[in-house]
């Protein structure tokens, strides 16, 4: 892992278990603030996508799917209002546009041995540090990271750190939604599952596991709206600038 030096800049880290609206929390703030935004559940998505097409099996081959983390190339864009991810197996490769294959179910299913790797996870927060202050290298006054380890792990010196949370049932009917959205087929039951097992794996892994840090703000959207949740985001980071300033 990159040795952590204080960074210059404005980090906005933004943590939370599946479901709880902090991708579009973070989406928004950044919208709203002129800042950059890194999905850094993209990146494990598209480690997880690229190790299925080599047909590799993540959990027979660790070593190989941690060679495909450090190679990987990955780009984020918003493109006519959406996100859009760009992935490449190794540098100097022509990045393509894979957005629809890293969000589909069969894909969600490979993540875990993905997720739990250790060498996979440095080279991925790695990866995660440089495009964040590469990017304020560049100009950006700030960059919002989302994730489970971004306030603990990727930067526990963040400007100001959230923890966005929301209880079982409302995430199941916000997952539902967004699947009936699409014209998925699903049953409540089978998502409520899906979403307790999923924060099973992100809670008992032992590296960079999910957990609130010391220092977070706590957000509990379960009956916020979205625009509730960025106003809620937009007081607390506006209070830290304004202590910052005087
Ligand atoms: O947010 P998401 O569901 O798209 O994330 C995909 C997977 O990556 C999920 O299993 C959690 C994991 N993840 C992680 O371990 N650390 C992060 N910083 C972001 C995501």
């Amino acid at each position: 892992m990159e040795r952590m030096s204080k960074t210059q800049g404005i980090i906005v880290a933004i943590d939370g278990p599946a479901g709880s609206g902090k991708s579009t929390a973070a989406r928004l703030l950044a919208q709203a603030e002129g800042y950059a935004h890194l999905n850094t559940g993209a990146m494990y998505r598209a480690v997880a996508f690229l190790a299925l097409q080599g047909a590799i099996n993540a959990e027979e081959a660790p070593d190989r799917v941690t060679e495909i983390a450090r190679d990987m190339q990955f780009e984020y864009r918003i493109v006519d209002d959406k996100q859009r991810f760009l992935i490449a197996a190794k540098p100097g490769k022509p990045l393509n546009d894979h957005t629809e294959e890293l969000f589909t179910a069969a894909l969600t299913l490979t993540l875990k041995p993905v997720v739990n790797n250790g060498d996979v996870r440095a080279a991925l927060v790695a990866k995660m540090q440089t495009a964040a202050r590469k990017v304020l290298a560049s100009g950006a006054r700030g960059v919002v990271l989302e994730g489970r380890d971004i306030g603990t792990v990727v930067f526990p010196d963040a400007f100001i750190k959230f923890f966005v949370h929301a209880d079982l049932d409302e995430r199941t009917r916000r997952r539902a939604d967004e699947l009936r959205a699409r014209g998925e087929p699903f049953d409540v039951e089978g998502l409520k599952k899906q979403i307790e097992y999923r924060d099973k794996v992100d809670e008992s892994r032992e590296v960079g596991p999910l957990r609130k840090a010391d220092d977070a703000i706590d957000i509990d959207s379960s009956s916020l709206s979205q625009d509730q949740v960025l106003a809620r985001l937009r007081e607390e980071l506006a209070r830290r600038l304004a202590a910052q300033a005087g």
